[in-house]
């Protein structure tokens, strides 16, 4: 299959089959310009703007496990479109461009992956992805990308890093009530989104030049995005080390601090 069919099938079709077309013989072809507003999605699946509040415990209530199960396939459903944009948003002239392309798509694959696991355990409570209102906060952030640092630094080094704290977090939560099915998934989440912190990492690093890889980040940011948006409620630094973040780096993070009540902190995971 063509990139650019690959790419479209994800972004421009309802149905979520067509979104998990695979990502098996993909051929480059000749990139194009392409805008879109919002992916396409069925009714079922459609984008809600009610606030929809993540349960705050209660987790032996199978309703609210069901709730974040859906809210995670959610998150997993929108990097696969987010990265599906990506793949048309950036030319892929040269050899490195390609390589950085074929990252995306190994990227994209995982995450996947993850919206079938989730999926499945929410089936296996008895309800069905759409259940609950979605949300496509990261949409809305990620649609004004223009550049592939801008992509790196909202989707790796902020979105899929603040992953690390929810899934090192909720698969603690998950095993705790003896839901090892659950907290299995969290765990296979948490190591590949290590590996995809770790693709930005390198990239970042390249871009960079000489800069500090915490300014160069800072600087290529979009607002009204901060770095406390690639934080969870607890801090893991370890897998962030495994992501090959540098200490310096660390040392930033885990010492900053602002005010993100206006970005829709509750609206999400
Ligand atoms: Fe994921
Ligand atoms: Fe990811």
């Amino acid at each position: 299959m063509k990139l650019s069919e690959f790419a479209k099938s994800i972004l421009e079709n309802g149905d979520i089959e067509s979104k998990l077309v695979s990502t098996d013989s993909i051929e480059f072809d000749d990139w194009k310009p392409y805008t879109l507003e919002a992916p396409v999605r069925d009714e079922k699946i459609g984008f809600s703007h009610e606030q929809l509040r993540f349960p705050r415990g209660h987790f032996h209530e199978i309703k609210k496990r069901a709730m974040a199960l859906n809210a995670f396939a959610n998150h997993e459903l929108l990097a696969v479109e987010i990265m599906a944009y990506a793949l048309l948003l950036f030319k892929h002239d040269t050899p490195e461009e390609i390589r950085f392309k074929k990252g995306i798509l190994s990227s994209l694959k995982d995450e996947q992956k993850h919206f079938c696991l989730y999926r499945k355990r929410l089936n296996d409570f008895g309800y069905e992805f759409g259940d609950f209102p979605l949300n496509d906060f990261f949409w809305d952030h990620m649609k004004k990308m223009k550049t592939p640092s801008e992509y790196l630094s909202m989707m790796a080094l902020t979105f899929e890093a603040a992953n690390l704290d929810f899934a090192y977090h909720y698969e603690k939560v998950f095993r705790d009530l003896g839901d090892i099915e659950t907290a299995d998934v969290l765990k296979i989440v948490y190591e590949d989104e290590i590996s995809h912190v770790a693709f930005g990492v390198n990239y970042l690093n390249k871009f960079k030049e000489d800069k500090r890889l915490w300014d160069y980040y800072l600087s290529v940011l979009p607002e009204p995005l901060t770095p406390a948006r690639s934080k969870g409620k607890i801090f893991h630094r370890e897998s962030r080390k495994r992501a090959r973040l540098d200490d310096d780096f660390l040392k930033e993070l885990e010492s900053f601090k602002n005010d993100f009540s206006i970005l829709e902190r509750k609206s999400w995971k």
